[in-house]
Protein backbone atom coordinates (compact mmCIF):
# COMPACT_ATOMS: atom_id res chain seq x y z
CA UNK A 1 0.00 0.00 0.00
CA UNK A 2 1.73 2.94 -0.89
CA UNK A 3 0.63 6.08 1.20
CA UNK A 4 0.37 10.04 -0.14
CA UNK A 5 2.66 11.35 2.83
CA UNK A 6 2.44 14.90 1.36
CA UNK A 7 -0.99 14.42 2.05
CA UNK A 8 -1.16 12.62 5.17
CA UNK A 9 0.89 15.67 6.55
CA UNK A 10 -1.25 18.24 5.28
CA UNK A 11 -4.17 16.22 6.93
CA UNK A 12 -2.63 16.52 10.23
CA UNK A 13 -1.18 19.75 10.17
CA UNK A 14 -4.62 20.66 9.81
CA UNK A 15 -5.88 18.49 12.89
CA UNK A 16 -3.33 20.64 15.14
CA UNK A 17 -3.25 24.00 13.87
CA UNK A 18 -5.43 24.92 16.82
CA UNK A 19 -3.35 23.56 19.25
CA UNK A 20 -0.08 25.69 17.59
CA UNK A 21 -2.21 28.76 16.88
CA UNK A 22 -2.74 28.44 20.62
CA UNK A 23 1.05 27.52 21.75
CA UNK A 24 2.53 30.31 19.34
CA UNK A 25 0.09 33.07 21.28
CA UNK A 26 1.49 31.28 24.79
CA UNK A 27 5.49 32.18 23.68
CA UNK A 28 6.45 34.71 25.93
CA UNK A 29 8.33 37.23 23.67
CA UNK A 30 7.21 38.35 20.46
CA UNK A 31 7.11 36.86 16.91
CA UNK A 32 7.85 36.90 14.20
CA UNK A 33 11.59 35.49 14.81
CA UNK A 34 14.09 32.92 13.42
CA UNK A 35 12.63 29.40 13.58
CA UNK A 36 14.06 26.12 12.84
CA UNK A 37 11.43 23.37 12.30
CA UNK A 38 13.31 19.65 13.21
CA UNK A 39 12.37 16.76 10.98
CA UNK A 40 9.95 19.85 8.62
CA UNK A 41 9.06 16.39 5.99
CA UNK A 42 7.35 17.81 3.27
CA UNK A 43 6.86 21.41 4.99
CA UNK A 44 3.21 20.79 6.04
CA UNK A 45 3.44 23.69 8.68
CA UNK A 46 5.57 26.35 6.52
CA UNK A 47 2.15 27.97 6.43
CA UNK A 48 1.87 28.54 10.03
CA UNK A 49 5.51 30.62 9.50
CA UNK A 50 4.76 33.24 6.39
CA UNK A 51 5.98 35.87 8.52
CA UNK A 52 9.05 34.02 10.31
CA UNK A 53 12.61 33.48 8.74
CA UNK A 54 11.74 29.80 9.10
CA UNK A 55 14.54 27.03 8.38
CA UNK A 56 13.40 23.70 8.06
CA UNK A 57 15.54 20.64 8.20
CA UNK A 58 14.99 16.81 7.25
CA UNK A 59 17.02 13.71 6.88
CA UNK A 60 15.36 12.41 4.08
CA UNK A 61 15.61 14.12 0.81
CA UNK A 62 12.69 13.07 -1.01
CA UNK A 63 10.66 15.31 1.70
CA UNK A 64 13.27 18.07 1.30
CA UNK A 65 12.60 17.49 -2.34
CA UNK A 66 8.70 17.97 -2.16
CA UNK A 67 9.04 20.78 -0.10
CA UNK A 68 11.17 22.55 -1.89
CA UNK A 69 8.41 22.07 -4.44
CA UNK A 70 5.83 23.83 -2.42
CA UNK A 71 7.64 26.78 -0.96
CA UNK A 72 10.83 27.98 -2.55
CA UNK A 73 11.39 30.89 0.14
CA UNK A 74 11.97 29.01 3.05
CA UNK A 75 15.69 28.03 3.81
CA UNK A 76 15.51 24.21 3.26
CA UNK A 77 18.26 21.48 4.54
CA UNK A 78 19.59 18.57 4.92
CA UNK A 79 20.84 17.38 8.22
CA UNK A 80 20.23 14.87 11.21
CA UNK A 81 18.47 16.08 14.17
CA UNK A 82 20.73 14.08 16.03
CA UNK A 83 23.62 16.45 14.88
CA UNK A 84 22.26 19.97 13.52
CA UNK A 85 24.19 21.76 11.23
CA UNK A 86 24.10 24.95 13.28
CA UNK A 87 25.35 26.71 15.67
CA UNK A 88 25.01 26.80 19.31
CA UNK A 89 22.24 29.56 20.01
CA UNK A 90 20.89 30.52 17.04
CA UNK A 91 17.10 30.37 17.10
CA UNK A 92 14.85 32.22 18.67
CA UNK A 93 11.85 28.85 18.34
CA UNK A 94 12.72 25.25 17.76
CA UNK A 95 10.03 22.97 17.20
CA UNK A 96 9.01 19.33 15.98
CA UNK A 97 5.66 18.16 14.39
CA UNK A 98 4.87 14.81 14.65
CA UNK A 99 8.67 13.61 14.46
CA UNK A 100 9.53 12.42 18.28
CA UNK A 101 7.71 8.96 17.83
CA UNK A 102 10.27 7.82 14.58
CA UNK A 103 13.62 9.07 16.65
CA UNK A 104 15.47 6.36 19.04
CA UNK A 105 17.09 8.29 21.70
CA UNK A 106 14.53 11.41 22.34
CA UNK A 107 17.00 12.87 25.44
CA UNK A 108 19.59 13.15 22.71
CA UNK A 109 17.61 14.56 19.85
CA UNK A 110 15.81 16.99 22.17
CA UNK A 111 19.02 18.54 23.54
CA UNK A 112 20.38 18.81 20.35
CA UNK A 113 17.29 20.97 19.81
CA UNK A 114 18.11 22.72 22.77
CA UNK A 115 21.67 23.56 22.13
CA UNK A 116 20.14 25.44 19.06
CA UNK A 117 17.95 27.68 20.73
CA UNK A 118 18.85 30.96 22.49
CA UNK A 119 18.82 31.52 26.05
CA UNK A 120 15.57 32.33 26.86
CA UNK A 121 14.44 30.76 23.23
CA UNK A 122 11.43 28.86 22.98
CA UNK A 123 11.51 24.57 22.40
CA UNK A 124 8.00 23.63 20.90
CA UNK A 125 6.79 20.04 20.78
CA UNK A 126 3.64 20.48 18.55
CA UNK A 127 2.47 16.68 18.56
CA UNK A 128 3.55 13.71 19.48
CA UNK A 129 1.03 10.66 19.22
CA UNK A 130 0.74 7.96 22.06
CA UNK A 131 -0.66 5.13 20.66
CA UNK A 132 -0.45 2.86 24.02
CA UNK A 133 -3.88 4.60 25.03
CA UNK A 134 -5.76 4.81 22.02
CA UNK A 135 -9.35 3.82 21.90
CA UNK A 136 -11.06 1.58 19.04
CA UNK A 137 -13.76 0.87 19.11
CA UNK A 138 -15.99 -2.05 18.19
CA UNK A 139 -14.02 -5.39 19.02
CA UNK A 140 -12.62 -5.98 15.32
CA UNK A 141 -11.63 -2.08 15.56
CA UNK A 142 -9.62 -2.71 18.79
CA UNK A 143 -8.31 -5.97 17.18
CA UNK A 144 -7.08 -3.81 14.35
CA UNK A 145 -5.62 -1.10 16.70
CA UNK A 146 -3.35 -4.00 18.53
CA UNK A 147 -2.27 -4.86 14.98
CA UNK A 148 -0.96 -1.53 14.10
CA UNK A 149 0.24 -0.81 17.53
CA UNK A 150 2.53 -4.14 16.85
CA UNK A 151 3.67 -2.83 14.14
CA UNK A 152 4.60 0.43 15.43
CA UNK A 153 6.72 -1.35 17.89
CA UNK A 154 8.16 -2.93 15.19
CA UNK A 155 9.15 0.11 13.41
CA UNK A 156 10.66 1.04 16.36
CA UNK A 157 8.11 3.46 17.63
CA UNK A 158 7.90 4.09 21.39
CA UNK A 159 4.21 3.62 21.43
CA UNK A 160 3.93 6.01 24.50
CA UNK A 161 5.97 9.18 23.54
CA UNK A 162 2.77 11.59 23.46
CA UNK A 163 2.98 11.37 27.47
CA UNK A 164 6.43 11.34 28.07
CA UNK A 165 6.99 15.12 26.13
CA UNK A 166 7.10 16.77 29.70
CA UNK A 167 9.05 14.46 31.67
CA UNK A 168 11.62 14.32 28.51
CA UNK A 169 11.96 18.59 28.86
CA UNK A 170 12.46 18.45 32.45
CA UNK A 171 15.31 15.72 31.69
CA UNK A 172 17.05 18.16 29.66
CA UNK A 173 16.85 21.21 31.96
CA UNK A 174 14.24 23.25 30.27
CA UNK A 175 12.19 25.85 32.26
CA UNK A 176 8.78 26.77 32.28
CA UNK A 177 7.16 23.30 30.98
CA UNK A 178 3.24 23.18 29.75
CA UNK A 179 2.36 20.41 28.04
CA UNK A 180 -1.12 18.75 27.31
CA UNK A 181 -3.30 16.99 25.34
CA UNK A 182 -4.73 18.16 21.41
CA UNK A 183 -8.52 18.16 21.10
CA UNK A 184 -10.13 16.42 18.60
CA UNK A 185 -13.80 16.26 16.69
CA UNK A 186 -14.96 14.45 14.21
CA UNK A 187 -17.58 15.24 11.54
CA UNK A 188 -18.12 11.84 9.91
CA UNK A 189 -20.73 13.38 7.20
CA UNK A 190 -17.65 14.63 5.82
CA UNK A 191 -15.11 12.71 7.23
CA UNK A 192 -12.28 10.80 4.50
CA UNK A 193 -11.03 7.74 5.54
CA UNK A 194 -8.74 7.00 2.51
CA UNK A 195 -5.61 8.45 4.12
CA UNK A 196 -5.90 6.73 7.31
CA UNK A 197 -6.88 3.57 5.82
CA UNK A 198 -3.60 3.79 3.90
CA UNK A 199 -1.18 4.36 6.75
CA UNK A 200 -3.44 1.72 8.70
CA UNK A 201 -2.53 -0.67 5.79
CA UNK A 202 0.70 0.36 5.25
CA UNK A 203 1.87 -0.44 8.98
CA UNK A 204 -0.68 -3.64 8.87
CA UNK A 205 1.77 -5.21 5.67
CA UNK A 206 5.07 -4.76 7.73
CA UNK A 207 3.69 -7.39 10.23
CA UNK A 208 2.44 -9.77 6.91
CA UNK A 209 -1.13 -8.77 7.86
CA UNK A 210 -2.76 -8.35 3.79
CA UNK A 211 -6.07 -8.50 4.98
CA UNK A 212 -8.12 -6.11 7.15
CA UNK A 213 -11.56 -5.63 7.21
CA UNK A 214 -12.62 -2.10 7.04
CA UNK A 215 -11.91 0.01 10.17
CA UNK A 216 -14.55 2.69 8.74
CA UNK A 217 -17.63 0.72 9.60
CA UNK A 218 -20.50 1.96 11.08
CA UNK A 219 -20.22 3.08 14.48
CA UNK A 220 -16.73 2.67 14.83
CA UNK A 221 -14.10 5.07 16.25
CA UNK A 222 -10.23 5.35 16.47
CA UNK A 223 -9.04 7.99 18.95
CA UNK A 224 -5.02 8.01 19.16
CA UNK A 225 -4.60 10.88 22.06
CA UNK A 226 -1.67 13.42 20.87
CA UNK A 227 0.31 15.12 23.88
CA UNK A 228 2.10 18.31 23.26
CA UNK A 229 4.47 20.07 25.32
CA UNK A 230 6.32 23.57 25.31
CA UNK A 231 9.24 24.94 27.44
CA UNK A 232 12.24 27.30 27.30
CA UNK A 233 15.91 27.13 27.17
C1 LIG B 1 5.95 11.95 10.36
S1 LIG B 1 7.05 12.98 9.49
C2 LIG B 1 6.53 14.60 10.02
C3 LIG B 1 6.96 15.67 9.05
C4 LIG B 1 6.54 17.09 9.45
N1 LIG B 1 7.11 17.48 10.71
C5 LIG B 1 5.04 17.20 9.48
O1 LIG B 1 4.46 17.20 10.56
O2 LIG B 1 4.43 17.24 8.39
C6 LIG B 1 8.57 12.75 10.38
C7 LIG B 1 9.74 13.44 9.71
O3 LIG B 1 10.87 13.36 10.59
C8 LIG B 1 12.02 13.17 9.79
N2 LIG B 1 13.10 12.61 10.62
C9 LIG B 1 13.12 11.41 11.24
N3 LIG B 1 14.30 11.23 11.86
C10 LIG B 1 15.03 12.36 11.65
C11 LIG B 1 16.34 12.78 12.03
N4 LIG B 1 17.14 12.00 12.76
N5 LIG B 1 16.75 13.99 11.64
C12 LIG B 1 15.96 14.80 10.88
N6 LIG B 1 14.73 14.44 10.46
C13 LIG B 1 14.26 13.25 10.85
C14 LIG B 1 11.53 12.23 8.70
O4 LIG B 1 12.38 12.23 7.57
C15 LIG B 1 10.16 12.80 8.39
O5 LIG B 1 10.19 13.76 7.38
Amino acid sequence: MTVNWHERYKEQAGWTRQTREYLLSKVDFALPKKVLDVGCGTGALFPDFEKSNLTGVDIDHGNLRVAIKGDTKKDLVQGDGYHLPFSTGSYDVVFCHYVLLWVRQPILFLEEMKRVLKPGGCLLLFAESDYQARIDTPEVQKQIGNLQNASLEKQGVDLETGRKLAGYLEQIGCTKIMTGVVGGEWDRSTRSATLEQQVLRSDLQKIGVEDIMSSDQAGSLTYIPTFYAMAYR
